[in-house]
């Protein structure tokens, strides 16, 4: 089969455009935030095709949807909604996806809420972004491809809707190992959904591991064939292919954009606010996976340990919004800023220099490249990632390749810019301390050694690379070990039989 002459129909529980009203009760339209939405948008305007997600509003009206058939127009490919009622909002989106799937992916099942009722919502929200998929007229030859934890049930429910279109699904974020997932009480449920996918992609090779033994553990008819980035299970009559695709940034687009005058210009602005002073850099969401008050930690020990560093570095900390509503994400917000000025008051002197900028709010794209450029070093020290696309998105900037990258050894980037990057165990504060001592006394030689090797190996793996090695994958005839049937999955009666 063609990939080429396959529609393609990208499915994510948000588009990648947040519709708010302005103080005139009039729609506007703000980029949505995070790995997800800046890895698909170039994808969808290079080939085109429908986006169907959550405008992220329970509101649904004509205006509205004038709103979103001006943003499809300008964007170049399709926006269609799916409507979530507050409570879906409330029990699937911060409910199931973000307290029970969120914390448990992330290795941190102390922060998960295993709410029945969230199940529940999952199950029935997910049946209503299918249903959304076979409203917009989806033919069988269309490619349908479902992004992130939030919809893993969505191939199950289409199969139900008799949608017989081949199906993807990307895990944007890590999969635990056995001992975590078998804790989820619906572990069987998500793992048969999975499997009604064609193809089922991961971030790294450890995430597909950690999913094939999730699978043998639960199902032990479940057979697997071959090895390395890609294999094949046998579920029933049933193949599904299971493999690793490292997501990527459109690297030539940051390296081209950072370079732009005005960028400059803002650097020149941003290193005149800070004279004589290395910059330090960390950009995340808001979230407890990101490691930030143990970074803060890292920087405050350096500062003691290295009193010769003072007022030769700052820490310049930008924190974007995130699920503001769930109250561990508060706590987390609250307990940066007392961190943050705690080491400012135990370092700064009035006048002059601050340890720690601290910036609460949403980047431009000119301010994220300036910021980017005008780092000497990285920091980026989640506790756990899927990927980690700032840490790529840093290299590209790097146009001078004369900065160095720090890297928690637990975000999934690890694998791919190892060579390059000082890896760090992130809950070790001394030793990210000791990292970022290194990276500041480092020679500009090794810097930009380091640095080509990885602008190298994104550039070659960018994001135009994934989507073309998944396709392909989606798409390949080399099933020659297992045939595929007629049906993607067998139906009984309307029942998409139980693992
Ligand atoms: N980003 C953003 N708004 C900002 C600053 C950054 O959307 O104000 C982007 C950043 O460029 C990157 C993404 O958010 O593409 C973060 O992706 P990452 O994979 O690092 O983490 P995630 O937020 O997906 O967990
Ligand atoms: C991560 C997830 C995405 C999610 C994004 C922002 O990147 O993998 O699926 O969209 O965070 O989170 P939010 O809850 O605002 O969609």
């Amino acid at each position: 089969m063609d990939a080429k002459r396959h529609r393609l129909i990208v499915v994510s529980n948000r588009l990648p455009l947040v519709f708010k009203r302005d103080a005139e009760g009039e729609w506007h339209a703000e980029s949505g935030s995070g790995g997800l939405v800046s890895a698909l948008v170039p994808v969808l305007r290079n080939r085109g095709g429908t986006w169907i997600g959550w405008p992220g509003t329970s509101e649904a009206d004509g205006e509205l949807g004038q709103a979103l058939s001006e943003a499809s127009d300008e964007a170049g490919y399709m926006l269609r909604p799916v409507s979530l009622t507050a409570e879906d909002v409330r029990d699937f989106y911060l409910g199931f996806s973000n307290e029970v799937v969120w914390p448990l992916f992330h290795d941190l099942p102390s922060l998960c809420n295993f709410e029945p009722a969230y199940w529940r919502a999952y199950q029935s929200v997910n049946r209503k972004y299918a249903q959304a998929i076979v409203d917009n007229q989806v033919r069988d030859t269309d490619f349908i491809w479902v992004h992130d934890y939030h919809l893993m049930n969505v191939a199950l429910e289409l199969r139900l809707l008799k949608c017989m279109a081949r199906t993807g699904f990307f895990l944007h974020i890590p999969f635990p190992p056995p001992d975590l997932f078998l804790k989820m009480p619906w572990c069987r449920q998500i793992i048969g959904a999975l499997l009604a996918f064609d193809l089922v992609g991961f971030q790294t090779l450890r995430d597909r591991r950690n999913f094939v033994q999730c699978v043998r553990a639960l199902d032990s008819q479940v057979e697997f064939e071959g090895r390395g980035q890609m294999i094949t299970a046998r579920v029933g009559t049933r193949v599904v292919r299971i493999g690793a695709f490292p997501i990527s940034i459109d690297f030539k687009d940051y390296a081209r954009r950072a370079a732009a005058p005005e960028v400059a210009e803002k650097v020149a602005d941003l290193r005149r606010l800070l004279p004589k002073c290395n910059l330090v850099l960390g950009i995340d969401r808001l979230d407890y996976t990101k490691g930030i008050p143990h970074r803060l930690r890292a920087f405050q020990s350096l500062m003691q340990r290295h009193p010769e560093l003072r007022e030769r570095i700052s820490l310049i900390q930008v924190v974007v919004p995130s699920r503001v509503d769930i109250p561990s994400y508060n706590d987390l917000k609250l307990n940066i800023e007392q961190l943050v000025a705690r080491i400012n008051g135990e370092f700064q002197r009035p006048g002059g220099w601050v340890p720690v900028w601290y910036v609460y709010g949403s980047l431009t794209s000119l301010e994220l490249l300036a910021y980017y450029r005008a780092a000497d070093i990285a920091l980026i020290t989640p506790l756990k990632d899927g990927m980690n696309l700032v840490a790529k998105e840093y290299c590209a900037c790097s146009v001078e390749s004369d900065c160095a990258l720090i890297l928690s050894q637990f975000a999934g980037a690890a694998s791919q810019l190892g060579e390059g990057a000082l890896l760090v165990n992130p809950f070790d504060i001394e030793g990210v301390a000791d990292a970022i001592q290194q990276a500041e006394c480092m020679d500009v030689g090794e810097r930009r050694a380091r640095m080509r090797r990885m602008r190298h190996s994104i550039r070659r793996s960018d994001i135009y690379d994934w989507v073309n090695t998944f396709m392909k994958a989606a798409f390949a005839s080399d099933l020659s070990a297992f045939p595929l049937p007629e049906h993607p999955l067998a139906i009984v009666d309307g029942e998409v039989p139980a693992l």
